[in-house]
């Protein structure tokens, strides 16, 4: 299939996709502490996407049993919510999509419960600065692995992290998942030139170990095979006519850490 290149018009609906996913994971990640349960937050998601009149993506996509994907330390992602309270110290990472008129968003953070290990922080950060980066090195004329460059090359200069192999990022748009898959690795200049239009959700995903992952028998959970802890960061973003991006699913729409990476943001969304 190919790179499905969106209109102005319908980027916009996008950014109202966006909006919702960001507003609710905002109000989910004001929901963590100690003894707080991820079912608790997948009704937290159900009902704010009844209040904004959305629809949740996640839900029975390829059969998935719920509207958020909650991975706990040494599950990476597509962890199904459940009852174990939070305890001091858990890695949390809550993905999380809607659509809005028919137009999709996907994005993901990791947190910390209570007090955190500092060694799990610094993977936190590394792999949130990595997505920025990725973004950031998304631009108009530049190439698809130019993102996966950037994304490795960074996560590398921090540390011995595992970037998954097997997951990546993803086009989106009429549908959660398209065309092009997004690598969080390899080499720069390779595959299509990223061009007005475009709409991709960017996600590193890492551990504090090996980059090795199985699938546990609930057939979603994702856990790293050496038990260590990950970190999952997402946002979905887009190339707007006048050659600029906007993160479609962050509130100020990627103003604040775009400027920071030199990179300023489309303004035909605001
Ligand atoms: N949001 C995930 C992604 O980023 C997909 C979740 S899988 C689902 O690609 F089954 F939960 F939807
Ligand atoms: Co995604």
């Amino acid at each position: 299939m190919a790179i499905q290149i969106k209109t102005l018009d319908q980027l916009k609906l996008m950014r109202k996709a966006g909006l919702v996913v960001g507003e609710i994971l905002l109000e989910m990640k004001a929901a963590i502490a100690v003894g707080v349960t991820t079912n608790q937050l997948n009704e937290i998601a159900v009902k704010g996407l009844a209040a904004r009149k959305a629809k949740p993506n996640f839900l029975n996509y390829h059969g998935y049993p719920a509207v958020i994907c909650a991975s706990i330390n040494n599950e990476i992602v597509h962890g199904i919510p459940n009852d174990r309270p939070f305890v001091e110290g858990d890695v949390v990472s809550i993905d999380f999509g809607a659509i809005v008129e028919g137009w999709h968003g996907d994005s993901a953070f990791s947190t910390i419960v209570g007090k955190a290990d500092p060694a799990d922080q610094k993977m936190l950060d590394v792999c949130e600065e990595s997505m920025w980066r990725g973004i950031a090195a998304g631009k108009v004329g530049a190439k698809l692995t130019d993102i996966s460059f950037a994304i490795e090359q960074y996560t590398n200069s921090q540390g011995k992290y595992g970037i998954l192999r097997e997951y990546g990022g993803h086009g989106i748009g009429t549908e959660m998942h398209q065309e092009p898959h997004v690598l969080n690795f390899g080499a720069a200049g390779m595959g299509p030139e990223l061009k007005p239009g475009l709409a991709l959700a960017i996600e590193p995903m890492i551990t504090r170990g090996s980059p090795k992952t199985r699938v546990l028998d609930d057939e979603w959970t994702v856990v790293s095979q050496d038990g260590s802890r990950g970190a999952h960061f997402e946002h979905s973003y887009a190339l707007l006519p006048d050659g600029k991006p906007f993160v479609l699913t962050a509130i100020d729409g990627g103003k604040e850490k775009l400027a920071s990476l030199g990179v300023e943001i489309s303004e035909l969304l605001s």
